[in-house]
């Protein structure tokens, strides 16, 4: 890492999947970057808009009335270029035609990489974990994980009202690309007869059907079974269910509403909180990390260690929602 680079203004961009909460952090990043005497530009469309030069002033009102809004003003992307050198290469100037000193990434993990990438070429940058799949080992939190599982689970919560009336079984497929953080924790909360994750093997007869067989056995009308993306094949198991059981399945593939609306409190606060700890790192002089959630407190992680190890699962949570799901 350069030391004691000096840093006047700051480009801040969301890249990947956008997640609920993006435009608050970009309101702490405009608002508490000029707190803390920068000049905030906004690029347009992650990567993509900063190889373009897609960069544009922003002022306090510049972040007016978009705290409560899902999605990112900013707009985002992902981009192909940027993964060779001479894409990175071609970035870093086009960051110094703007004047930018360095970079505040909204984004996950792909995200960081290509700051990473960047940072070599001598772009400084900090991270804030903005994803709806919660899959960033460094963090406990990545913004966006709560507002994705409330719509999840009021999706969830209506499907059961359909399933219970026809004495159904549904199978709801909910994203989280390889990581099942999504799909453990609304199984969870939505008492799912079975959750079938990414990270763990499953066997389709002791895992699908012999909760199902078993939960009529004991009186159960209606099951809910919820599938993690990167497993996917809804409508196949959801037909394979129907055949092996003879109970009516249906498939639900819940798709890109989970990406979207209002942010909950939680993904409001800590947007706040992760984005104006961004700007205070700059200031103090640190870069090349990334923001993070631990222990309850918002602190800072070099991108080498943010970036080292796969989020495992909350195996507790696994075990309890086995429990549970009797
Ligand atoms: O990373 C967030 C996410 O929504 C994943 O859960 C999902 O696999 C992916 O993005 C979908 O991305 P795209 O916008 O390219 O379809």
């Amino acid at each position: 890492m350069e030391e004691n680079k000096i840093i006047r203004t700051i480009g801040v961009l969301t890249s990947g999947g956008d997640a609920p909460g993006m435009n608050a952090a970009i309101r702490a990043v405009v608002r508490s970057g000029i707190y803390n005497g920068f000049k905030v530009k906004g690029i347009r469309k992650g990567y993509v808009g900063l190889l373009n030069g897609e960069i544009e002033d922003m002022t306090a009102r510049s972040v007016s009335d978009i705290i409560n809004r899902g999605g990112t003003i900013l707009q985002t992307g992902r981009s192909k270029e940027l993964m060779t050198i001479e894409g990175q290469q071609k970035a870093v100037n086009m960051a110094h035609v703007f004047g930018l000193d360095a970079l505040v990434i909204l984004g996950g993990d792909g995200s960081f990489r290509g700051a990473h990438d960047l940072s070599k070429l001598g772009m400084p940058f900090i991270g804030v974990p903005c994803t709806i799949d919660n899959d960033i080992d460094s963090t406990e939190y990545t913004i966006g994980f709560d507002t994705c599982c409330n719509t999840v689970q009021d999706a969830i919560d209506k499907i059961r009202d359909t399933a219970y009336s026809h004495e159904r079984c549904s199978v709801v497929e909910v994203m989280g690309r390889n990581a099942g953080h999504i799909a453990l924790n609304v199984s969870v909360a939505c008492g799912a007869e079975a959750v079938i994750l990414p990270e763990k093997p499953f066997d389709f007869n002791t895992d699908i059907i012999k909760p199902i067989i078993e939960g009529r056995n004991r009186g159960k009308q209606h099951y809910i079974i919820i599938l993690a993306e990167g497993i996917g094949g809804a409508v196949e198991i959801a037909k394979r269910i129907e055949e092996m059981t003879g109970i009516s399945t249906r498939a639900t593939i819940l798709g890109y509403i989970q990406r979207g609306g209002s942010p909950t409190p939680r993904d409001r606060v800590m947007a706040s909180l992760m984005g104006t700890k961004a700007t205070q790192l700059l200031k103090e002089g640190k870069y090349n990390r990334l923001v993070v959630r631990r222990n309850n407190q918002i602190t800072d992680v070099s991108v080498e260690e943010g970036m080292a190890m796969k989020k495992s699962l909350d195996e507790y949570m696994y075990e309890v929602n086995n429990i549970l799901s009797l």
